[in-house]
């Protein structure tokens, strides 16, 4: 047996005084004072064990991470036509690209990307009564804590200067894959964006994808094969033009966001949680790639 708090607190250790962190995201300028110092790992097994060091329990903002729940929510709702209205590539490409957008006539590379995550933040309204109260609700329930909240501040901040998701947002108008209102659209995305969890949230949320989609949801529950499906577009996209390196360095499924956290996961067997807010030059966190490297190689457990 893996003696698993040795192994993530010798991580911590490893990294903890690392002078070079990289960069707090302040594109978005409410997340731009979080104390780079910041750095926890969580860890939960398929059996409810679960491991932690550092500030594995600070709330910070999830941003991009939330595609994999708005995607976990609105596929059991939208099987068939989905993958009509975004694909399954790689983008190579930073995720807030847009000339592929317009080269591919509006239908985004991926639901990992920002214009993916757009166009199921559409489709999730057209679906839902309260939209943004009941992808809330969903995520409290997949996690059994109604404490998440959404930051309004860090939302606000993101409508302010979020030029670029209007830009997507509007091409996605142009090219017909959008039903709602962009600014409607936006509102939702930003929101689903500015939820703050910790990393011991975060890893229970994400069991369901270690667990083929089995979790404590009574309705709208992930089949096999679409959690299946969702893994494999986390392994492949959700690093943006950086998920080669992921794979190649990590070897997990995983996603991660501009506020520092990464979740990865082995089907049947864990998810893993990290958050250092310092982010490399593709937008992933510097200190959290490396610690899953570390993690890996350390305990084998990877999927190749
Ligand atoms: O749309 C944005 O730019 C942010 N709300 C989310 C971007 C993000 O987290 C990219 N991930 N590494």
């Amino acid at each position: 047996m893996i003696d698993f708090q040795n192994v993530i607190d010798t991580i911590h250790n490893n990294l903890k005084d690392e002078v070079n962190r990289g960069l707090v995201a302040d594109y978005i300028p409410e997340l731009a004072d979080i104390d780079v110092q910041n750095f926890g790992i969580h860890l939960r097994l398929l059996n409810g064990q679960t491991f932690a060091t550092g500030d594995w329990n600070k709330k910070f903002s999830i941003q991009s991470i939330s595609k994999v729940l708005t995607l976990a929510m609105a596929l059991p709702m939208y099987p068939e036509n989905l993958w009509q209205r975004v694909d399954v590539e790689p983008s190579g490409n930073p995720f807030n690209h847009l000339s592929l957008l317009e080269l591919e006539n509006g239908i985004p590379r991926n639901p990992l990307i920002n214009a993916g995550a757009i166009v199921i933040a559409d489709v999730l309204i057209s679906l839902l009564e309260n939209p943004k109260e009941d992808f809330l609700n969903y995520v409290r329930e997949v996690v059994d804590d109604h404490t998440i909240e959404f930051n309004q501040k860090v939302a606000e901040s993101e409508r302010l200067t979020g030029y670029n998701n209007y830009a997507a947002a509007n091409l996605l108008k142009a090219y017909g894959n959008l039903e709602n209102d962009v600014d409607v659209v936006l509102d939702f995305y930003f929101h689903q964006c500015a939820i703050e969890m910790t990393c011991e949230q975060l890893s229970k949320a994400f069991i369901m994808f270690a667990n083929h989609g089995a979790c404590c949801l009574k309705t709208n529950q992930l089949s096999a094969s679409q959690a299946k499906r969702i893994n494999a577009i986390m392994l492949t996209c959700g690093f943006y033009d950086e998920a080669g390196e992921f794979a190649f360095e990590v070897g997990l499924p995983g996603k991660s966001g501009v506020g520092g956290g990464i979740v990865a996961l082995l089907p049947n067997h864990f998810t893993i949680s990290v958050w250092s807010p310092g982010l490399n030059m593709k937008g992933n966190s510097l200190l959290g790639m490396q610690a899953l490297e570390q993690f890996t190689s350390m305990t084998k457990l990877s999927i190749f």
